[in-house]
């Protein structure tokens, strides 16, 4: 659904979208990540029409975006950034105003606003007008106008941004749900937000894909990844230390608190060094307090991967 190749974005003399090329299918939920100025919002611009590319080609539905704009962008539904907003218009009259546009006349944009309005939660500020609504209502309503024509493909721009806890997870169910028939690209700083709602995570930095993988390949970079914290009762934390050391899966076995904590000789192979360190416990009789395998930290292989703002600065 959506084919993106080589994509590069220059303004001046500064490239800050750098010959990305990646593909989502229906079903995918692709998450971007990257720090402050990374390139994501422009790439999303040029994805949904809004800016044009320096280079590189951009398929929508198989229909190339500069060549055929109009079918590229009925197929997609865009939450911007910083969305234009009509202050004075109620929520309703918005809505079936962004309806009409999309091409939608008579009972189906009733249906359509009232879809919408279901999902993101407008009721209550139905008629109230755009510029008293607080963020969080006005960002909803802007979800809203992205979903109205229930588009095939869906290019969000933090999406959660400025949302109540309660509404972040709504907003990332909805996308989870849209995300199983729909291919959709949205990009956050929330990095729990990649379990919650990816199937696949892009990491961008200064323009360039510095990783891109399952949420679970990501975390599998992480230093700690594959790593086992055993707790027992009974012997001496040294003496456990001592024969978690023993192990053929284990490489290095530090003693934290009262628990040990053994890295596996293989990071992709945690979960057999856990086998073999319950194995042990049965030999040895000791009583496991507490015994798991960590799968990695995002945030770690993020701030690995990419440079900060203020570091560049
Ligand atoms: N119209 C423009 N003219 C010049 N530079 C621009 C323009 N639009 C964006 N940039 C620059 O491109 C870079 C990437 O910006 P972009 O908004 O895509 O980053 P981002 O990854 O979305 O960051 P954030 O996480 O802060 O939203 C930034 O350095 C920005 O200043
Ligand atoms: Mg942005």
């Amino acid at each position: 659904m959506i084919q993106i190749e080589h994509l590069t974005k220059s303004f001046g003399q500064r490239r800050v979208v750098d010959d990305l090329s990646f593909s989502v299918e229906r079903g995918e939920v692709l998450g971007f990540l990257g720090p402050n100025g990374a390139g994501k919002s422009t790439a999303m611009r040029m994805i949904t029409g809004f800016l044009p590319a320096s280079a590189g080609r951009i398929r929508i539905g198989g229909h190339d975006i500069a060549d055929a704009p109009l079918a590229a962008k009925r197929l997609m539904g865009y939450l911007p950034e910083s969305a234009a907003s009509y202050p004075d218009m109620t929520v309703n009259g918005f809505l079936l105003f962004i309806a009409e546009l999309r091409g939608l006349a008579g009972d189906a944009k009733k249906r359509a606003v009232h879809r919408v309005v279901e999902r993101c939660f407008l009721d209550s500020v139905l008629y109230q007008s755009i510029e008293t609504l607080s963020k969080g209502y006005r960002h909803r309503t802007c979800l809203a106008q992205s979903l109205i024509h229930d588009p095939e493909v869906l290019i969000m721009d933090e999406p959660t941004d400025g949302l109540d806890p309660n509404q972040k997870h709504e907003v990332r169910n909805l996308i989870r749900e849209m995300g199983k028939t729909k291919a959709v690209i949205f990009s956050t700083h929330i990095l729990e937000e990649v379990d919650a709602a990816c199937t696949r995570a892009m990491i961008i930095d200064r323009g360039r894909m510095v990783a891109n993988g399952t949420p679970a390949s990501l975390k599998a970079m992480s230093q700690s990844a594959g790593r086992v914290t055993l707790q027992v009762t009974g012997p001496e934390v040294t003496a456990v230390q001592a024969a978690c050391a023993t192990l053929a899966e284990a490489s290095a076995v530090e003693a934290v608190g009262g628990k040990v904590r053994v890295s596996p000789k293989d990071k992709t192979a945690g979960a057999a060094l856990a086998r073999a360190l319950m194995e042990l416990a049965a030999r040895e009789h000791w009583q496991v307090a507490e015994l798991h395998a960590e799968e990695g930290h995002l945030d770690e292989v993020f701030r690995k991967l990419t440079v900060s703002d203020t570091v560049r600065a």
